[in-house]
């Protein structure tokens, strides 16, 4: 398969997802929902074996009761959409969390290029996600761990009062050649 013409373009989008906590009160088109869906669908999975559902969150009772399962994520309340990812939970630990990992940035990815942002809650520790689960309607021996909020970004400043240190490490620091430096 050939590259893209504008395959530079495409990775200067990807270096710029960013992680974005705050919205416009906008709804998130249903055409735009239905792309990310499809998106989110097509993720590939460890032995394909798809062990995800959705649920769509737009609710604003719902998204309201999310955001105070843990204070760092208290910004989902003002969010106008979430995804919350549901895992089967028969390998949460391993392969199911590779795979969570992927539709999440994936899902990232296609909101960039689809003119929004979006942004990663984690509910937190076992007790955390037993509250996500029942706030949800996810029996116990699922796996819901986090929601991929989208909506249009008005900033992709982290405005939390402990904030995440932003940039990045340089790859001189992180990256080796034929073993580990
Ligand atoms: C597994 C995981 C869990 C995260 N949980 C949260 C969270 O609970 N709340 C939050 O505001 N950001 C959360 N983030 C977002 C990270 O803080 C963010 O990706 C990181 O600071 C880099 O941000 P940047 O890409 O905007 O530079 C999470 C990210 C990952 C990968």
């Amino acid at each position: 398969m050939a590259g893209l013409a504008n395959g530079l373009e495409v990775t200067e989008e990807l270096r710029k997802v960013r992680q974005a906590r705050q919205y416009r009160p906008d709804p998130v088109p249903e055409e735009v929902l239905a792309e990310l869906l499809e998106v989110a669908r097509w993720t590939g999975s460890s032995r394909n074996t798809q062990p995800w559902h959705f649920v769509v969150v737009r609710d604003e009772e719902q998204l309201r009761r999310i955001s105070q399962i843990r204070t760092p994520i208290n910004w989902v309340a003002d969010a106008p959409l979430a995804i919350a990812i549901v895992l089967n939970g028969e390998n949460a630990a391993t392969s199911e969390a590779y795979d969570e990992g992927r539709v999440t940035e994936r899902l990232l990815i296609a909101a960039r290029v689809l003119g929004l942002g979006g942004g990663v809650a984690w509910f937190g520790d076992e007790g955390q996600q037993a509250e996500g689960k029942r706030i949800l309607g996810v029996p116990a021996e699922r796996t819901a761990r986090s929601v991929v909020v989208l909506g249009y970004p008005t900033t992709t400043k982290d405005h939390r009062p402990n904030p995440a240190q932003g940039g990045r490490k340089p790859l001189s620091e992180i990256v080796g050649y034929d073993r580990l430096e």
